[in-house]
Parts: C-alpha cells; structure tokens; sequence
C-alpha cells in the first residue's frame, strides 16, 4: 500500500482555491506539494467543479429535474444569453427543476416550499428539539464501550447509507483492530438522483448528526472526525461550520475536519470517498480489505451515512428496543425522500416498511395517474404501481428485484414515457463512471446509446444486447455503480413493456 503523504492530501484543496484546474494552479500546486504535474492533472479533471472553472449556471439533469422541464429550462435560459452547464443530480428533486447560480448558490424554478414531516415521536425526528447539551454523549462517557455496542445492537439499526449493513457490526469490528490510530467519517456526499434526505438532516438537526459522530469517536477511542460533503450543499456546509461553533464546548475532546467534494457521485461510495480524502481520484477500492480494517490512510475507519449516525443520540437516550419498535416492518424510523407526482415532495420521516401509499399520503396523495415509482434512488430501477401496497424497505424491496437504498422515492404518473425515463438514469449513471473498470465504463455508454437509438428510431432491434451487456457489467464491476448500472432499463422494460415496443 502506498504510504499516507500530507501534501497529496491537500492537492484537491489548493486546486479549488487556485479557482479550478488551470495550467498555472497545477504548476503552481507542483511547486507547494512537489507532486508531479502530470499527476495534478489527473487527479483534478476527475472533478467536475475543478475541471471546468469559470461561472456558469448549474442545471440539474436528474430524473425529478428531467420530469419537471430541465430541457425547456436550458434553451430558455440558453436564449436569454446565459452560460448553462447540464449536470448530473443537484439533490434538489423536491424543488424541481433546480439549477445552482454562477457562485454556486441554489435557484429553484418550483410552486412549492419542500415539505417535511410535521413534530411527532419519532427517533430523529426532523422538527424536534435541538440538544445543545450533547446529553447522550455525556451518557456514553460513563458507559462501558461495549455496552454502548450492545444498545446499537438491540436498536437492529442499518446504515441508511444504501446497503442497510448492521451498523453494530462496524463498530465492533474497529475495535477488534490491533491499531489505534483510528477514524470516524460522515458519508455526506449525498448524489443519488431522488435523494435529498441528508440535506434536510444537516440543515435542520446538524447537531444530532455532530453527537453521534462523537459517539462513534469516543467508543472506537479516536478523536479524529472528518465530514465529507458534497460540494454542491453550500447551505449546508454553512449549517455544520454554524453547528461546530456552537457546540465547541462540548466537543472540544473530538477534531473535526469538514472536507468538500467537487462534484464526483462515485466518491459517496466508501473506498471511493477514501481516496478522494487522500487527495486522489476518487475511483473504488477492492474490498476486502475493509474500510473498517484498512480505511483512511490505511487506517481502521467507521463510515456512516449522515441519517445512520444521526440516529445514535436518540437510541442511547431511549434504549435500543424503544428504537427497534419504531420500525413497521425492520428496525426504527426512516427518513424517506419523496418527489415527481406528488402534492407535497419533501422528507417524510416515518415507520421502516411503510408501503408507496402510505408516503404518498403523507405527502399529500398523488398527482395524475400515477404509473411507475423508483423506491431507493436511480441505483434500484422502477417497480410498476401495482406494487404499492409492498412495504418500502431492505427486506422486500430486495425481493422485489429492486432496493430500498437512500429511499429516494420517485413516483411517476402516465405523462412520462418510460423509456425516457430509464434514458435519463442510464445518462447519470454513464456521466458519473469513474470508468476504472471496462464493463462500467464501456457498458454505460453502450446501453444510453442503444436506448437513445431506440427512442430516436422506434425500432426494438437497438435493445438486442443490452441484457447480455447488462449482466456483463453486474458481474464484472468492482462497485455498485457498475452492477446496477443496467438497472432503469432492465427494470423498465420487465414492467413497462409496451414502452419498448416498435414506435412510428
Ligand atoms: C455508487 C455508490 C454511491 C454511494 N453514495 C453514497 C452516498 O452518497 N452517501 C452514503 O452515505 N452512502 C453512499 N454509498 C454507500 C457507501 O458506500 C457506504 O455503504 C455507506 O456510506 C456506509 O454508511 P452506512 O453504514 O451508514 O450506510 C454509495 C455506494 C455506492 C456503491
Ligand atoms: S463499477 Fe464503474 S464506478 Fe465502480 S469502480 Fe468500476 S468503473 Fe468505477
């Protein structure tokens, strides 16, 4: 394993303050960290915030944006003069069509104000108090490590992160590790077109998420915290750096450091997210090893999504079992996102296993006739609205051949051809391949292509392969991107047959 070298690891950080990646910022970053240009070059084109610097408005291109006229949007603002960058999801599907402005500030073009889940008893709760306190750490400081470990064990909470691993597991496994440098790391780089539950969470109860990060830090005996965040929540960066300063007295044990991403969507995945806080292109590692073995500079780590350890404080507050029950059908509250055809798009934080119906009544019911829903972000495909009775959660949504992931749910109504539908993933998730691995980088492109074609010519022959391609590119991915790539189309075509048929 390459050693940890601390100049590499500010690179990305000089480059953004340099203004982007320019012939004189890289020689002039050569010059402050002795790495090789040609090395600077390529670590920093991987970002799309540093490759391209200059002032531009941002329109998002996700499937909510996409439903809601992103394309109308662009030749209209194309039309009024003004410099238009399409990129990959904003996380701003509630409000959509989005678009940040020339200084990276969000613009909104919707009716509506995102709507969140009115006060009730629920763990995290989005509407509830804010402890200034930080009684729950206060709490843990008198118990014993493992103790704390079996209450997170007794609570059944799973990362909120995508895969629902145990986080009890994690925990533990740090623990076991013979080394005692240590890291505890927020996965904040929430970019899942359909998924904006994370934002709402740091900009409302940044606090809860601050405490159970110190929890974290305090039973894994460490007190090196990193927060790694997307670059686009500029609002949100603000609200940590706000909820840092109040809360200094009670975590002046922990340092904290809040790193930025620049626009990569792979680098929410673990490893990925690794390397890029190591100051390299943010592409996937091999697992194993893990990062809870081997993470942050080779380091054992504890990675956690922004909801998974925002949970924490509550369930050491009101116990573990208290925090098991909450659930419907699996363990605890959840926050689940809602946009696309609906009254009330917004963060509904409600039983884990309530069915499509029951968040669409929370959001107000919905609108048109509604046909298709993506349940867990672009990474689970489409079900069919006669599956809206299933309970939205690890367990079922797996059975169902789809996944319950960041619970970005997108429902759908009959204005929408489902091909399109399943274009626009497929072209996020082609833009965002770190393209480390053939299957990924060349199944991407092939599969957007085909259904372009199709689109275009009507004609089902440009579908032949893809299937074939598909399951090369789930079987020889080293990441998730790459294995569920395929999935809108796959998905699409199962349920929505006659969307895939010859067109005139
Ligand atoms: C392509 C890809 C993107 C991901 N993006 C995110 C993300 O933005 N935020 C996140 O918390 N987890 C993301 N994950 C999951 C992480 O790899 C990891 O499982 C998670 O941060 C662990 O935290 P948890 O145990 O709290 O869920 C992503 C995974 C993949 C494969
Ligand atoms: S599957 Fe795709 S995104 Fe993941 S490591 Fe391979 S090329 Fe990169």
């Amino acid at each position: 394993m390459q050693k940890p070298n601390a100049n590499r690891e500010k690179i990305i950080e000089l480059l953004e303050h340099a203004g982007g990646v320019t012939e004189e910022s890289v020689r002039e970053v050569h010059r402050q960290t002795g790495i090789a240009e040609a090395d600077i070059w390529g670590t920093g084109l991987f970002y799309t915030l540093l490759r391209e610097p200059g002032k531009r408005i941002r329109l998002c291109d996700g499937l909510t944006c996409q439903m809601f006229g992103a394309d109308s949007l662009a030749t209209e603002l194309a039309a009024a003069g003004k410099s238009v960058e399409r990129v990959s999801c904003l996380g701003q599907c509630d409000l959509a069509p989005a678009s940040l402005d020339e200084d990276m500030e969000l613009v909104t073009y919707a009716k509506h104000q995102t709507a969140i889940s009115p006060p009730n008893d629920l763990a995290m709760n989005l509407a509830g108090d804010v402890d200034l306190n930080y009684s729950a750490l206060a709490k843990v400081r008198e118990m014993n490590p493992e103790d704390v470990i079996a209450v997170l064990e007794a609570s059944g909470l799973q990362g909120r992160g995508g895969a629902g691993f145990p986080a009890h597991f994690k925990w533990t496994s740090v623990r076991q590790q013979a080394e005692t440098e240590r890291y505890v790391i927020c996965n904040a780089d929430e970019a899942e077109p359909g998924t904006f539950k994370d934002r709402e969470l740091i900009l409302r109860q940044s606090h809860k998420m601050l405490e159970g990060l110190a929890i974290a830090a305090f039973v894994i005996e460490s007190n090196q915290i990193y927060i790694y965040i997307r670059g686009e929540y500029t609002n949100e960066y603000r609200a940590i750096e706000r909820a840092l300063e109040e809360s200094k007295d009670a975590l002046k044990d922990f340092e904290f450091t809040i790193v930025k991403g620049h626009g990569a969507y792979i680098c929410g995945e673990e490893t990925a997210l690794l390397e890029s806080l190591e100051g390299k292109r943010g592409m996937p590692r091999l697992k194993p090893p893990y990062p809870t073995e081997s993470g942050f500079r080779g380091k054992p780590s504890l990675i956690h999504n922004v909801e998974t350890i925002a949970c924490v404080p509550a369930i050491i507050h009101r116990g573990g079992e208290w925090f098991r029950k909450l659930g419907k059908t699996e363990a605890g509250s959840k926050l689940y996102c809602i946009s696309g055809h609906v009254v009330a798009p917004g963060v509904y934080e409600l039983p884990l296993g309530v069915s499509l119906d029951e968040l669409a009544d929370a959001a107000g019911g919905y609108v048109g006739n509604p046909i298709a829903f993506s349940p867990g972000g672009a990474s689970s495909g489409f079900l069919p609205i006669s599956e809206r009775a299933l309970p939205l959660d690890y367990k079922h949504l797996a059975d169902a051949g789809s996944m319950l992931g960041s619970a970005g749910v997108v429902v759908i109504n009959d204005t929408v051809d489902m091909a399109k539908a399943a274009a626009w993933q497929l072209e996020f998730f082609e833009r965002e391949s770190c393209g480390q691995c053939a299957p990924c980088r060349i199944g991407t492109q092939y599969i957007r292509r085909q259904v372009d074609q199709f689109i275009q010519l009507g004609d089902p022959v440009s579908l032949e392969l893809t299937g074939d391609v598909g399951w090369e590119m789930e079987e020889g991915s080293i990441c998730g991107l790459g294995m569920v790539a395929a999935k809108p189309l796959e998905s699409a075509r199962k349920h929505f047959p006659d969307a895939f048929k010859t067109r005139d």
